[in-house]
């Protein structure tokens, strides 16, 4: 893997240039670019939003985004987001496999589950994909919302118009809206989790009385650097727009930005640099103490879409059963397991694999991690490695798609890993 160059911190104002002096200086649009370049605004926000929130990037490119054929609608295959009847039952579903046929990053998009809807920048789309190819002459972009990508299996190359990103499992990459990119596999095969978010941006949550340090530092997240390719040649520009997926060519590769300064531009983070916090007493915190990042609502503290993980770490709580216990939410959890094994789970639950526990959907350890850690020893703590399990949790109910219902993965017999938790009261032995 080529080593890339990134510059650091969450949301900045970054300024990079692939030729010396690209860079306009002193302002955004002069008469004249440098090299002959075209400016171009990405506004990711509105213009009025608040100084700490408002997102954009100026580009300057060979030629302008919108030199393209008018877009076709094309048939949306697995991408489907058509939702059916919605159970309450906690529902589980093995990986997906990785295809035989030749299938790049956009082919191999399933649409697992959402909510809200991207005509109202509400909710959030989930898929998974997997695929065997690089995308070539081809590159995509959602109108419809930011990407959060949780690379699970092969290492992924993100050529994007802002520069590129390479990521490996336990990392995640943030695609601002409507960027457009490519992913190129760097291994055979390649297989991971989106949460395509249609609401407000993705951003650090506070960290209240945790102080100034801790969770997800704004230092450990990459943003590349400036760099263009110069290729004249037959493209296809696959676009997400109002649920539907839609196609437009083009004759030349639209990763011709030569330089950029701004905020809205695309990162990435490896989850294993998370400080992860809990109690050092008794008791768990709830899970919001492993937020990574979240997309606020239009009501304060509620989350359009918080995203969580569960790291390696040491459970030295005392008198306490140490699993996640058992719970129900107002909010829907679609959990994912990048790597080994999550704690709350014997069997059933694996890398690749996702589970959904829907609004008041009762759910938590399994029969077996139950009795295990009823009587464990916990004089000492339990340093819990191998391990990087996420959740994409919204306000709103997931609603699973129907091919996700219909799907030969999805595991008909979850919920026997409850049915074997023993009656243990007694009323005469307190
Ligand atoms: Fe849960």
């Amino acid at each position: 893997m080529t080593t890339l160059v990134y510059q650091s911190g969450f949301g900045n104002e970054f300024a990079t240039e692939a030729l010396p002096g690209a860079l306009p200086v002193g302002r955004n649009s002069p008469q004249r670019c440098p090299y002959g370049l075209y400016a171009e605004q990405l506004t990711g926000t509105a213009f009025t939003a608040p100084r700490a929130d408002n997102r954009r990037s100026w580009l300057y490119r060979i030629r302008p985004s919108a030199m393209h054929t008018p877009f076709q609608r094309i048939s949306l295959g697995a991408i489907n987001s058509d939702y059916g009847m919605t159970p309450p039952n906690q529902l589980r579903w093995n990986p997906l496999p990785v295809p035989e046929q030749p299938t790049d990053f956009v082919d191999g998009l399933v649409s697992m589950a959402g909510n809200g809807d991207p005509y109202t920048q509400s909710g959030a789309g989930i898929y998974i994909y997997a695929a065997n190819r690089s995308m070539k002459n081809r590159s995509f972009y959602s109108a419809d919302g930011e990407l959060l990508i949780v690379p699970q299996q092969g290492r992924q190359r993100f050529v994007t118009e802002l520069g590129i990103i390479d990521a490996e499992p336990q990392e995640i990459v943030l695609i601002p809206r409507g960027l457009r990119f490519r992913v190129e596999l760097l291994d055979a095969t390649a297989r991971g989790y989106i949460c395509e978010n249609y609401g407000a941006n993705f951003r650090l949550p506070d960290r209240g009385p945790i102080g100034a340090n801790g969770l997800a530092n704004s230092r450990d997240f990459l943003t590349p650097v400036a760099a263009y390719e110069d290729v004249d040649g037959p493209h296809e520009l696959v676009a997400k727009f109002g649920g539907h997926l839609w196609c437009a060519h083009m004759d030349h590769s639209p990763m011709d930005v030569v330089a950029w300064h701004g905020n809205d531009a695309p990162c990435k983070y490896d989850l294993r640099r998370f400080n992860a916090i809990g109690s050092i007493s008794y008791d768990h915190p709830d899970p919001s103490i492993f937020l990574v990042l979240h997309s606020a609502s239009d009501t304060a503290g509620v989350s359009n879409i918080d995203f969580v993980i569960f790291p390696p770490r040491i459970l030295a709580m005392q008198d306490t059963f140490r699993p996640p216990w058992f719970h129900r939410n107002i909010a829907s959890e679609f959990m994912g397991l990048v790597h080994g094994a999550y704690d709350a789970k014997a069997d059933g639950f694996v890398p690749g694999g996702a589970s959904l526990h829907n609004c008041m959907t009762g759910h938590g350890p399994d029969a077996e991690t139950f009795e295990k850690a009823s009587q464990a020893d916990i004089s000492k703590p339990h340093v819990i490695t191998d391990t990087m399990a996420f959740m994409f949790e919204t306000r709103c109910v997931l609603r699973p798609t129907v091919q996700a219902l219909a799907s030969a993965q999805l595991q008909g017999d979850y919920h026997r890993c409850w049915q074997g938790l023993q009656k243990h009261f007694h009323p005469e032995r307190p």
